[in-house]
């Protein structure tokens, strides 16, 4: 310690032995880069259960491909490297983006014979894709296909890149991890070396991919929760992405989900049917291509009013891991 943090440090000791109030303490521990754990705060340190700060929210996918598309007539893709639309949530101020707590989602669209360069970045990533013929995921260089139903898995510091050499504008769901780096502070990105990266090996089966009509078929032969919250339900493996769950769940016509409430948050991508679910006090009615968010602790209740599929992303198994998971029914 140099001479003047010395007479500093010892001016501190001296001010503190000198006070007489409380008062006095409390505006003299900022001289010390420090707050009194016992004064009332706006956000107080504890309280006694979960409230997101995030409100249950649903985006209809027929609007936000109406959004897509004047996007794909007015912004070319040397204004944007990935032509998307995020999925902000409206309790979330100023020019913030995220979905929920630790999830962001984005509407996203590619056009016949374009190609996203490839780049790598610290958040785990994955796309569910809704309308898809012909596009293709290149990941840490191996090409899958990219199509309908299909979701792809672009796990944090993988390369990856996407193109598309079929004939109908192609549309998917994105999904990361983005809020929980930014809370963590790992970020990191890097756009490949060689802008396009090369492709090593072409592949159909990939754990990088789920494609649907695998899913479809697993689905068939999956088993429901015992508490009846979730209906069948199948555990999509992501072992290199451990910050997301990724589940689907099979919803048959007239199924009707018992209301729970859990701590984690869920993003749900409807991808087949229609129905209707309530989240905390809204209820929204769903079909294809639609995004809900359900923050955590908010009551959920489902049902399906068409036999349904619906893919959810959430960070549940993060949740476990902390031991912060709990769930429970309610009436
Ligand atoms: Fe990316």
């Amino acid at each position: 310690m140099g001479p003047t943090a010395d007479a500093t440090r010892t001016a501190a000791i001296d001010a503190f032995k000198a006070l007489t109030s409380l008062e006095g303490l409390e505006s003299a521990a900022a001289t010390v880069d420090a707050t009194p754990g016992w004064i009332r705060r706006d956000t107080p340190i504890l309280w006694p259960e979960m409230h997101s700060a995030f409100v249950p929210m649903h985006w209809s996918y027929p609007a936000m491909k109406a959004a897509l598309d004047a996007a794909t007539r007015l912004v070319g893709l040397d204004l944007a490297e990935r032509r998307n639309l995020v999925l902000k949530n409206p309790s979330v101020k100023g020019d913030g983006f995220a979905t929920l707590s630790t999830l962001l989602c984005a509407y996203q669209t590619i056009l016949p014979g374009e190609a996203a360069r490839s780049h790598r970045h610290a958040p785990h990533a994955l796309r569910v894709i809704l309308e898809a013929k012909g596009s293709f995921s290149i990941v840490n260089g191996e090409k899958t296909p990219m199509e309908s139903g299909d979701i792809v898995l672009t796990p944090g510091w993988f390369w990856h890149g996407h193109g598309h050499d079929g004939t109908e504008q192609a549309y998917w769901v994105d999904g990361l991890d983005v809020p929980l780096v930014h809370l963590l502070e790992p970020m990191f990105f890097q756009p490949h070396p060689q802008e396009y990266e090369p492709v090593v090996r072409t592949v159909s089966k990939s754990p990088m991919r789920f494609a649907w009509a695998d899913t479809v078929a697993a689905l068939a032969g999956a088993a429901a929760d015992s508490a009846g919250h979730f209906g069948p339900t199948l555990d999509l493996a992501a072992p290199d992405m451990p910050t997301l769950t990724l589940k689907v769940h099979r919803w048959a016509r007239g199924w009707k989900g018992r209301p729970f409430r859990q701590t984690a948050n869920v993003v749900y991508v409807v991808m087949d049917g229609h129905g209707c679910s309530t989240i905390g006090d809204r209820t929204v009615e769903w079909g294809f291509g639609d995004v809900i968010a359900a923050p955590g602790w908010c009551r959920v209740e489902h049902q399906a009013s068409a036999d349904s599929v619906v893919f959810a992303m959430s960070d549940e198994q993060l949740m476990r891991w902390t031991k912060y998971y709990r769930i429970e029914a309610v009436a």
